[in-house]
Order: structure tokens, then sequence, then C-alpha cells
């Protein structure tokens, strides 16, 4: 594939772009990165995302993109068409049925199998924004105990089978510039339709506390919209966590 980059081992593809952005070399609009191992892998909000091989780690760069406030949701819902076809195809009888909890985790069968980093950095007017996206792909039930990630799961563990891993790299790559460069408006529909809270009870974690709520919608640019006792609100997805009050979903 061009614009890519395949390393075996690396701390992390976010900061190994992030370094090739500060070093100025030249890391041009939609190159993406990807590694056998990542040995230091970042997750949102400060959290570390635990690894071996059998993980898929990429990044891929975005030079000012548009709407950036919603980029992360697009990936997502990339991800989740990405995840679908690689089963579609004839290579698998049945693709398993991905979904979002909001605003970017991919879920299918309610365990996450990826995760998704989006960090911007700004150097004058532009914005870089790195998309990061860790597939659980085959590691097994002991990984996720041993990592005390009881909410996550593989593609392996949930379909009994796994996309070969450059192909599925590089479908993700795809299709996630696709969905980059369309307006969110022509994502909406699909987007809503995985978004997995809708009409749950929700905990919104922020650095400033927490507030139960039922999810009622998304709205126009990406946000939550929430109701609860005071009145309907959106939520954001940059400092919060959204979880279900009885669990994850
Ligand atoms: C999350 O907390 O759910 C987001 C996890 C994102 C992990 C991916 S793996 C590839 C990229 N490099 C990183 O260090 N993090 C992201």
């Amino acid at each position: 594939m061009e614009n890519a980059i395949y390393l075996d081992e690396v701390d992390s593809t976010n900061s190994y772009i992030k370094r090739r952005l500060a070093n100025n070399d030249g890391f041009a609009d939609g190159c993406a990165v990807t590694a056998r191992l990542q040995t230091a892998g970042r997750g949102r909000l400060g959290h570390d995302w635990a690894a071996n091989e059998d993980m898929l780690p990429l990044s891929i760069l975005f030079k000012d993109p548009p709407e950036r406030e919603n980029l992360t949701a697009r990936v997502g819902l990339a991800v989740c068409e990405s995840i679908e076809s690689c089963y579609d195809g004839g290579t698998f009888d049945a693709a398993p049925v991905a979904g979002i909890k909001w605003a970017n985790d991919i879920i299918i069968a309610s365990r996450k199998v990826c995760g998704i980093l989006c960090e911007s950095v700004f150097f004058g007017d532009c914005a870089n924004v790195i998309v990061g996206i860790g597939v659980n792909v085959s590691q097994s039930a002991d990984f996720f105990e041993t990592a005390d990630l009881p909410h996550a799961a593989s593609l392996l563990m949930l379909t009994g089978k796994v996309p070969e891993r450059e192909r599925l790299f590089e479908n993700i790559v795809e299709r996630v510039k696709f969905r980059a460069a369309m307006p969110f408006a022509e994502c909406y529909g699909e987007y809503k339709r995985r978004v997995l809270n809708l009409g749950r009870q929700v905990k919104i974690i922020s650095p400033i506390g927490e507030r139960v709520a039922e999810a009622v919608d998304v709205a126009s640019n990406g946000f939550l919209v929430c109701r609860d006792e005071s009145g309907v609100f959106e939520v954001n997805s940059g400092e919060v966590s959204v979880r279900g009050i009885d669990g994850y979903l």
C-alpha cells in the first residue's frame, strides 16, 4: 500500500507520527503506520493500551481535516464498516455486526474489540490530527483477564476466525480516509444507527464528576444528546467517558 509504513516494533504508532511531525521530515497527509508489536500504546484519558503481537495498532495522519470535532465519530463508523467487510466477501460465512459505544469504542457482542485515540498537534494555523486505532485481533481470553479488561475481547474470541492482518490494516486505512473526507451530515444516519447507547441510562464521567442521564440522540455535530431531570444537554467526547449504569454499555 502506498503511503504506509510497516514497522517491526514501536512504542506507540501515535507517538511515532508525533516524532516525525516534530522533526518536520515530510510525513504527509494521509500517511499511515502500523507495527507488528506496539510496546507502550496509549489510550484515551491518559490510560495505557495493553497489547501483544495479537493486537493490530495503526495510526493515520490528517492535516487540517474538515469538521475536526466529529472526525473521531466518522473514524468509528469506518472501522465498523471495515471489520464487517473483511468478514463479508466470501471469506467467512457471516459477518459480525459492529456497533459503537459513543463516541467511538467499537463493540461486537457487547465487548470492546477496538479503541480509537485521536490526538491534535498544532503547528501555526495547521491542526494535525493523528488518528490511532487499536484492533483486538487474536488475543486470548487470558490476555484480557490478566490485563483486567473484562469488557474487551478479540475478534478471534468472538468469531472464531480473523481477517489477515495486512488486509485488515489496509482496509481500515482506506475506509477511514474515505469517511474522513466526507461531511459528517452524510455519515450521520449510518453513525447514529450504530450507536448502541441510545435509549439507555448512561453515566457521564468527566474530570468534574459523574452525571447519570438517558442517552436520547446524536446531535448533528456528533455530540451525544442526553436527558436528565434538569433537562436536555449535549455531551462532547473530548474529556468524557460514557458508561452504562449497570455495566460497560
Ligand atoms: C482507547 O482508550 O480506547 C483508545 C485506544 C487507542 C489505541 C491505539 S493503538 C494504535 C494507536 N497508538 C497508540 O498509542 N494508541 C492508539
